[in-house]
């Protein structure tokens, strides 16, 4: 059964009342969400309210306790990991996950499983390259700066030039110079054709480009619009202030 409305391709995402459970903590609670196709959009809302826990349930890391994800107007749940990153969902993770004992471009190159290896490593080098790491090809991740492996991660995810992107915090802890690089990039991939989906605290950063927001409070969607009229929505602002 295919999504209503995906399949004239207007949203590229089509989150259906996903809910997910652990024990007594519902993290994602009957969340519909659709996202519409080519767009920065912003995924915000106060810590624990489920943001990471509805990209694992994306990614097929976490198995839900309800509802149904459509891509492309195809049905995703169920679909383990590799399986939904082959059809072209991407991420990153919160809490940075580069090989340390790799160089730079071993960490691209590791994740490919294509068997061309030297379009694998042409596609790594440019890919450092659009992030301005390539003079540190060669370098231990773990002696790159933060915001570096970040930004390593960022590229890594994109190795498998996929349609959709899930940035969770891919700004955090990473320095101006290196956030506006991001930034830019990512307007560039959204120039390409990509959807990206950002989960971000830094609201300058989720206001200025993000163009449509999604809040999520104790696992609910309780608002989605556009920057502005998230920033006065009450709801909005009394999940983020009103909380003891
Ligand atoms: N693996 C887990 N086991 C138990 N509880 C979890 C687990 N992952 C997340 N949670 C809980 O689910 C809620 C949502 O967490 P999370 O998705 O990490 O929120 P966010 O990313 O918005 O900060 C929190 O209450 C958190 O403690
Ligand atoms: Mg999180």
């Amino acid at each position: 059964m295919r999504a209503e409305g995906a399949v004239a391709g207007e949203f590229i995402l089509d989150i259906q009342a996903m809910t997910k459970r652990f024990g007594g903590v519902t993290a994602v609670n009957n969340c519909s969400i659709r996202v519409p196709r080519n767009i920065v959009a912003g995924l915000i809302g106060p810590n624990g309210s489920g943001k990471t826990t509805l990209f694992n349930l994306l990614t097929g890391l976490l198995r839900s306790d309800g509802g149904d994800y459509f891509y492309k107007g195809e049905p995703m749940v169920g679909l383990t990991p590799h399986e939904i990153f082959n059809r072209g969902i991407s991420r990153t993770f919160q809490i940075i996950r580069v090989f340390r004992e790799m160089t730079a471009l071993e960490n691209l190159v590791a994740v490919s499983r294509d068997g061309d290896l030297g379009g694998v490593r042409r596609r790594a080098l440019e890919l450092l390259d659009f992030v301005t790491l390539l003079r540190l090809k060669d370098e231990y991740a773990g002696n790159l700066s933060y915001g570096q492996q970040k930004l390593l991660e960022f590229v890594r995810a994109l190795m498998s030039d996929p349609e959709v992107l899930l940035l969770d915090e891919p700004a955090a802890g990473v320095n101006r110079t290196l956030l506006n690089t991001l930034l830019d990039r990512i307007r560039q991939l959204r120039g390409q054709g990509k959807s990206i989906l950002i989960v971000e605290h830094d609201m300058k950063v989720v206001m200025n480009h993000c163009e449509k927001i999604f809040v999520l409070d104790y696992g609910e969607l309780i608002a989605e619009g556009l920057p502005e009229e998230i920033q006065r929505n009450e709801q909005v602002i009394e999940a983020y202030f009103g909380h003891k």
